[in-house]
């Protein structure tokens, strides 16, 4: 048994107690993600209600799930921490380091090669510290949650945006940065702004060509990419309650595209059918026992106007076959002569080249079962697939059920690749060129989440589109991005017209699920003696030594850069090739705030060496700094450190010795990313005063020795003519937070408490 029944049976045994609590304080019925927070707040019961949108509330979740990419910082942080176990259970999945290009053998035990080194300070880190750990193969994380640990009613965070896939089996899920999951399996309470409210009532039903991936990429088109912003979107309706479980896991799953928080549905009979399939009898019986604090109050649903923020209906029965694209997937277009007219308008190539069918949004056993039927039709109609094909299965449990069924036979007689379980060309892992920066113009279709520019092959020139399973077999088999399967005839072999019937398929496999080794490796009850093995020459992985604290005198600091206008993480820590560094610390801070754009030239990457009077790179200069005990600052404009969670953007800088981060105003996530790394993230008192900095100015603080909450911080800026301005400067560092920077980071605060 890979799932913690008896921590399921503990949040569902307080849940009567705290939630019909929150519903007198709230003075309402309440929503079910509203249930599901108020049943995990980390004081306890709730003594207040707290405004939407607005108040910072700290939670305790009952799990946490990492992937490769993200879980080697977290864990190298979490070894930090002095602890010999995490605090709540937490898994491991390796899934995004790899590379999709052969077929699955190939292509797992090169990846197995190339970062076995990588896979191997996983799992021995999990071992050690009571982690749960899924091996190359074993599939995708979010699938292989769903599968495994996803409980109506729970809560979850997870190390990737995906986590919210989870929202299908009636959770409220969240993907968060690595240094907020550490925080968690520190056993610390994880702070969230409590969210707004989205209700989408969804009546009518499924049938025919239309999917679950259809009603997601429709509220894509309404809601927007940002639409969903700060919001759990709840789901309800009977179109709802008649959708299978791993649906609903799809349309969860896309609301990170539309930048929800999370989403969810109300527990019903198909998360019970899904619960029991995947062996999970004890969970479905106890939330069966409470199943009415796991949905809504009956009120909220008959009334929904006056319980949500904001309120959306879609009649599922008039919902048509939706491709969402290319470059963003909230560009919605409906399948025949309105893409025709489109993609001739744009000059979107209309020949499809790829079929892609798999990631964690679509790539179940009835993704893969509706699919097949079509590409049954292709064989049995004597068609060929007229663009190439691969399917990436989302879990071995789901692969060795499709295969012992037939369902992958199927597509490799048409000449399918069956790729690894894993993300595969989802993140961009696809032998697909040599050379994408100089590849063709050209269309692919697929049943993944994000479409962006590059995402999959690295061709900037690929048109991404995304679709459900069903019709991107349909559209591989017709060759054409306006291929309308409920309209259009296709000529087989024999000169003939044919036409593809709807889909059919499975919800679930009708002899059960099986599988051979699921990739499942439980960690020891005792990991002490575990070693993990960091090798001193390696590239991409570095244990990390704890921060030194930067003191209550910081004087003679120098400016590394003035940022111009929007610096977000991405300008901070670029990802793409950096990547591969994830895991190391020192590497991986070669890249730091090389996006970023000077403000005295405009150029990135181009800063003042005050030594030398010379101009080189961000790190390089820094680098020369730290060789010298020089401390240093960085000023930047509004919002700065947006974009993503990764505390990368903040223990980069600290690394490399940048002391203080002082801008007009913040992201709060980075601003709070920079407390836990013990620097300081400060703001102009006067936004004005941003234009006081000149590139040879020298720092001191004058008052750090008493930096208390809610009192101003004074920094004298004396430049080169020997004038001096005294500035002030705000923070929202609170007491425990001011013991992080005293302490050098939150860690070594953690570690120290543990001691
Ligand atoms: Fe992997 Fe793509 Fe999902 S990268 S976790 S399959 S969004």
């Amino acid at each position: 048994m890979t799932f913690d029944i008896d921590m399921i049976k503990g949040v569902y045994a307080r849940m009567k107690d705290r939630v019909d609590a929150a519903r007198d304080i709230v003075g309402k019925p309440l929503t079910l993600s509203e249930k599901i927070l108020y049943n995990h707040l980390w004081d306890g019961k709730a003594t207040q209600a707290f405004v939407r949108g607005k108040d910072y509330v700290d939670f305790a979740p009952d799990r946490i799930a990492c992937q490769d990419a993200t879980a080697q910082m977290a864990l190298l942080q979490f070894m930090q921490a002095g602890k010999s176990k995490v605090a709540v259970p937490t898994t491991v999945h390796c899934d995004h380091l790899i590379q999709a290009k052969e077929g699955a053998s190939v292509d797992l035990k090169h990846a197995n090669n190339v970062s076995s080194e990588v896979f191997n300070f996983l799992e021995s880190v999990s071992n050690k510290y009571g982690i749960g750990f899924w091996k190359p193969g074993a599939g995708i994380i979010h699938q292989v949650v769903l599968e495994n640990y996803a409980f109506p009613g729970g809560m979850m965070i997870g190390t990737d945006s995906h986590t919210v896939n989870a929202g299908g089996l009636g959770m409220v899920a969240i993907g968060v940065g690595g240094a907020d999951a550490v925080d968690v399996m520190a056993g610390m309470a994880w702070e969230l702004k409590f969210p707004k409210l989205i209700g989408v009532k969804l009546t009518g039903k499924l049938s025919g060509w239309t999917a679950p991936k259809d009603v997601i990429l429709k509220v894509a088109e309404i809601l927007t990419v940002k639409g969903g912003t700060g919001a759990i979107v709840e789901y309800f309706g009977p179109g709802a309650i008649a959708m299978s479980c791993t649906g609903k896991g799809t349309i969860c799953n896309m609301g990170a595209e539309i930048g929800a928080t999370t989403s969810t549905f109300g527990y019903d009979e198909s998360m019970d059918r899904y619960l029991r399939a995947t062996d999970r009898e004890g969970v479905a019986d106890a939330a069966n026992e409470v199943k009415d604090y796991l949905t809504a109050d009956a009120e909220v649903y008959e009334n929904p106007e006056q319980y949500f923020d904001q309120v959306i209906e879609i009649n599922l029965s008039e919902l048509g076959p939706l491709l969402n694209g290319p470059f963003t997937p909230d560009l919605s277009t409906e399948v025949g002569s309105a893409m025709t007219e489109k993609a001739t308008a744009n000059e979107w190539p209309l020949k499809v080249e790829w079929g892609l069918i798999g990631s964690c949004t679509n790539s179940s056993y009835e993704d893969l079962s509706r699919a097949s039927s079509i590409a049954q039709q292709a064989l049995d109609k004597g068609l060929k697939t007229k663009a190439e094909f691969g399917i990436n299965p989302g879990s071995e449990q789901v692969r060795y059920t499709a295969e012992r069924d037939g369902i992958l036979q199927v597509f490799e007689k048409l000449d399918a690749k069956i790729f690894t379980n894993a993300c595969g060309p989802c993140i961009g892992q696809w032998a697909r060129y040599s050379d994408p920066k100089n590849a063709p113009k050209n269309s692919i279709v697929h049943s993944f989440n994000r479409n962006f520019a590059k995402r999959a092959d690295g061709n900037p020139n690929t048109h991404a589109f995304v679709a459900s399973p069903e019709l991107t077999a349909a559209i591989a088999i017709a060759g054409r991005l306006d291929f309308n399967p409920l309209t259009d005839k296709l000529i087989n072999e024999n000169g003939e017209e044919v036409m593809l019937d709807e889909p059919t398929g499975w919800e679930l496999p009708p002899k059960g699920f099986d599988v051979k080794d699921n990739g499942y490796l439980k960690p020891l009850e005792d990991g002490s003696g575990v070693n993990v093995v960091v090798n001193d020459s390696s590239e991409r992985l570095q244990l990390l030594t704890p921060f030194v604290p930067l003191g209550d005198s910081i004087t003679g600091a120098k400016l590394l850069i003035k940022a111009f206008g929007k610096c977000t993480t991405d300008h901070i820590s670029m990802a793409g090739p950096w990547l591969r560094f994830r895991g190391h610390l020192d590497n991986i801070a070669n890249n730091t705030l090389i996006g970023a754009v000077n403000a005295y030239n405009q150029k990135t990457n181009f800063v003042k060496n005050q030594l030398t009077g010379d101009y080189g790179g961000v790190p390089d200069v820094q680098r020369a700094y730290k060789a010298a005990g020089i401390k240093t600052i960085v000023v930047g404009d509004h919002n700065y450190g947006e974009g993503s969670s990764r505390e990368h953007a903040a223990m980069q800088p600290r690394h490399l010795g940048v002391a203080a981060v002082i801008v007009k105003s913040f992201a709060r996530i980075h601003e709070t990313n920079l407390k836990k790394q013990g620097m300081l993230g400060l703001t102009f008192a006067n936004e004005a005063d941003y234009d006081l900095i000149q590139e040879d100015d020298t720092f001191n603080f004058l008052d750090l020795n008493e930096f208390a909450p809610g009192k101003q911080l004074t920094l004298e800026v004396v430049h080169t003519d020997g004038s001096k301005d005294e500035v002030k400067l705000n923070h929202t560092y609170n007491d425990s937070q001011i013991e992080w920077f005293k302490e050098g980071s939150a860690l070594n605060l953690i570690k120290k408490q543990n001691a």
